[in-house]
Order: structure tokens, then C-alpha cells, then sequence
């Protein structure tokens, strides 16, 4: 768990915005990026956190983005990146499949595409010749922390399978397509031995690759670096994720006979620590041998315990700094269903959790939230998207206000 903020500045920013309310720490996310300077370009995964504010803090740093959507190129070049076929490019469009919008958006602004299918190869040769081009491979393995962020094997929708490669290579050639780079992403959580697989498979690729007769300027090691979210998780070490790429890499370069770029696509990596939501204790009760604390936050805010079982360390705020005695809590929102608890486990059993004993008016922090929070919420029951605020050096920034409930009628009425 990190813990970015005082209690102090917490109350500060939750009596200045209301809550819910998210924030985040510019510090941390610059330590993350700084962490991963080896590699030749870091490349956001902004579905992690694609404020515009948070992608302009990215874009300072020197770290690039992948979008995932037409709406995230929009968001990425409203953060001013850069269209265009850069080597590396400022964004890249990675998806498997793509709508006519989309496809005519990555063709005005020249965005590269990270193709997980091979029709998406033959869209956008007919609509842009000449458009460079990744491939996205699925290896035939996966690996996630869950079984809904396993992004590679048999059952997963990802990536152009491995044993059509040459059918994606003939298809950039006949379309006149430029090759820019292969790219591999097999889910959310690394452990080192899927990292030698991966490593092993793309050096397996590249080689194919060349002897079909194709060039190409980079690799990607694609994203899914974990972080610590209970005491005791593992703690990714860098530099050896970095030396396993490299050495890939340079084997990758004496099959090519030319450098290669190396770039890292993480998302949570980046984001993840650098983030808490607050919510205000609304009510507390008990329901048989359960004590409920009752929030002002639910599943719409942060949907990762519901929808994987996620666990996300929490901590009670008093007004008057005192703490009472800690007690086993169900930490549950405000949605009307019975899924909206903070506190469960894999398949929705309810986890009661030693908390520091809470009462109506204190402060709920929920930590690392900064990555697949904000960015997977939801209007659910008709609840106004939450604001956002950024700290910097101490100082906090509103970079998203709160939505009104108006503004969600009014997409409705008077059409
Ligand atoms: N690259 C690609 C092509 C991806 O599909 C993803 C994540 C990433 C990079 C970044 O993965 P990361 O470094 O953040 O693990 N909502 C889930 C995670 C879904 C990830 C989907 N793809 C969660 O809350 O854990």
C-alpha cells in the first residue's frame, strides 16, 4: 500500500471538493516514470487514468501513449501529443478491432496502428496505404491476476495468433502497409517466468519475421508490471525487467542486423500508487454478526473489488485525528445492489476487514486507485462522475470538476 498524502491535506481537499473525490500525486507517478528510464520509450497505457492533465504530466516526463479508442487518441492529442509516424511516434492505436470512426481518425492524424487482427490490416490498407503498422501477437499463453486480465492464450479475444503471422505479414505486404514494430502484451501481473517466455517468444517472432522477408524499427514488452497492493506483495524489480528485455532485444538486433527500439507499455505501473479515493462514512450499522460502514462512494467510483475481487488497502479518517479501536468492517457504497462492497473477495463473498472503528462524518480512504479507477467509472443509478484533483509539491489542483446530474438529463431531453 503507498500513501502519498497526510491526513491533513486529505481533509483539506475533501472539504474543498466534497467527496467522492480522487487524488492523485504527481511525485509518485515522476518516480514510476523515472524507474523505467532504461527502456528506450515508456508508453502509457492511458486506460489506467486518461485524465488530460495526468497525460500532460506523462507527455513532460518524455513517456508516449497508447491509445485504445477513438476517444483516447482524442484525449492524447488534446494533451498535445503529436500526430504523425514518429520512430517512436508520440501515440500509438492499439485494438482488434475498429470501427469506420476510428479508422477515419488514425488516418487524418496519422496515428500507427497496433493491429490485433488481421481485417483491421485490411481496413486500414484500403483507407491508407502506406499507414504504419504493428503487429500484435498473442503467443498462445497468458497471465493476469485474474482470469479477465489474461490477455493472451486460447481464450483470450487479444493479439493476431501467433501461427498467423505470416498471414499478417502477407497481408501488410499486399496492402502496402509499413511494418513498425512487433508487440506482445499477455495480461496484468508479471512473474519473471512468463517474462522469460515472452522475452523467448517475441526473439522466436522476430525471427520469422526477418525470413519472411520484413523489416521492422522496434519491439514492445507491452505492459502488466504489478504493484504491491497488500503488505507483503512483491515488489517489481526494474532493472532486472529491464535486463531481460534488453538481452531479448539484443538478439533481436543480430537477427535484424540493425538496432532495434525497446519500448514498455505499462499502465497500473505508473498510476496505481499515485492515487486514493475519499469518501465520506454516511451511516454505520450492524446486520447479524456483520458491523457495516455505509460510504458515499460505490462500484460506480471504483469497480475493481466487485468485478475481480480486487483488494485495495483502506483506512479511516477522524476529523479530530483520534482513532478508535479497530473492528472487523463491510465497507459498502451507496448503489442499490448488493454487489457494491469494497470489502470481498474473489466471486463476491463478503471479506469483513479489521478498520479502524468509523463513525458518520469520518473520512474512507481507499488507496491505490490511481490506475483503473477514475477511468472504469460509471453513471450507474444515475450518479454524476466524481472530480479529480491533482497534488503537486503539496499543492492541489482540481483537473476534472465533479458532473452534474443535470448534465446526465440533458443528454436525454429535449432531442
Ligand atoms: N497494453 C495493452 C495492450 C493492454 O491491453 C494493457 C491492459 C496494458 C498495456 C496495460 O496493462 P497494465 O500495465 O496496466 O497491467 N482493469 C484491469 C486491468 C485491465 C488491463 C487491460 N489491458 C484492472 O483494474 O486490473
Amino acid at each position: 500500500m503507498s500513501n502519498p498524502f497526510s491526513p491533513s491535506l486529505l481533509w483539506q481537499l475533501a472539504d474543498e471538493h466534497g467527496t467522492p473525490l480522487w487524488v492523485y500525486d504527481a511525485g509518485t507517478i515522476r518516480a514510476r516514470i523515472a524507474q523505467l528510464k532504461a527502456f528506450d520509450t515508456i508508453r502509457f497505457a492511458q486506460k489506467a487514468n486518461s485524465n488530460i492533465h495526468v497525460l500532460q504530466l506523462m507527455r513532460a516526463q518524455g513517456v508516449k501513449v497508447d491509445s485504445v479508442s477513438r476517444g483516447e487518441i482524442l484525449r492524447a492529442l488534446a494533451a498535445g501529443f503529436k500526430p504523425g509516424f514518429g520512430e517512436p511516434s508520440d501515440i500509438v492505436f492499439t485494438a482488434d478491432v475498429m470501427d469506420e470512426a476510428t479508422l477515419a481518425t488514425v488516418v487524418e492524424h496519422q496515428v500507427p496502428v497496433n493491429a490485433g487482427s488481421i481485417d483491421m490490416l485490411h481496413q486500414l490498407a484500403k483507407a491508407s496505404p502506406g499507414h504504419h503498422v504493428w503487429l500484435r501477437i498473442n503467443p498462445g499463453f497468458g497471465h493476469g491476476h485474474s482470469n479477465k486480465t489474461n490477455t493472451g492464450g486460447e481464450h483470450s479475444k487479444h493479439g493476431i495468433w501467433h501461427t498467423d503471422l505470416q498471414a499478417a505479414l502477407d497481408a501488410i505486404r499486399a496492402g502496402g502497409l509499413v511494418l513498425a514494430g512487433l508487440h506482445m502484451h499477455i495480461g496484468s501481473g508479471v512473474d519473471y517466468g512468463h517474462l522469460q517466455e515472452v522475452c523467448g517468444a517475441m526473439v522466436k517472432l522476430v525471427e520469422a519475421t526477418k525470413q519472411a522477408g520484413h523489416d521492422l524499427h522496434a519491439i514492445s514488452a507491452g505492459g502488466g508490471l504489478s504493484i504491491p497492493y497488500r503488505t507483503g506483495d512483491a515488489v517489481i524489480d526494474t532493472a532486472h525487467y529491464h535486463g531481460l528485455w534488453d538481452a531479448a532485444r539484443k538478439q533481436a538486433e543480430a537477427i535484424v542486423g540493425h538496432a532495434l527500439g525497446l519500448e514498455i507499455e505499462p499502465g497500473r505501473f505508473l498510476v496505481a500508487e499515485s492515487g486514493v479515493l475519499l469518501g465520506t462514512v454516511r451511516a454505520t450499522k450492524n446486520e447479524g454478526s456483520n458491523h457495516f460502514v455505509l460510504v458515499d462512494t460505490g462500484f460506480n467510483e471504483l469497480m475493481r473489488p466487485a468485478m475481480y475481487g480486487s483488494f485495495h488497502a483502506m483506512e479511516v479518517l477522524r476529523r479530530d485525528g483520534r482513532s478508535l479501536p479497530a473492528q472487523d468492517a463491510v465497507v459498502a457504497g451507496p448503489l442499490c445492489e448488493s454487489g457494491d462492497v469494497f470489502t470481498q473477495g474473489d466471486g463476491g463473498v463478503v471479506l469483513p476487514r479489521p478498520l479502524a472503528g468509523a463513525s458518520v462524518g469520518d473520512l474512507l480512504v481507499i488507496h491505490d486507485t490511481g490506475a483503473y479507477g477514475a477511468s472504469m467509472s460509471s453513471n450507474y443509478n444515475t450518479r454524476p462522475l466524481a472530480a479529480e484533483v491533482l497534488v503537486d509539491a503539496g499543492k492541489g489542483r482540481l483537473i476534472r470538476r465533479r458532473q452534474t446530474v443535470e448534465e446526465l438529463l440533458a443528454l436525454e431531453l429535449g432531442l
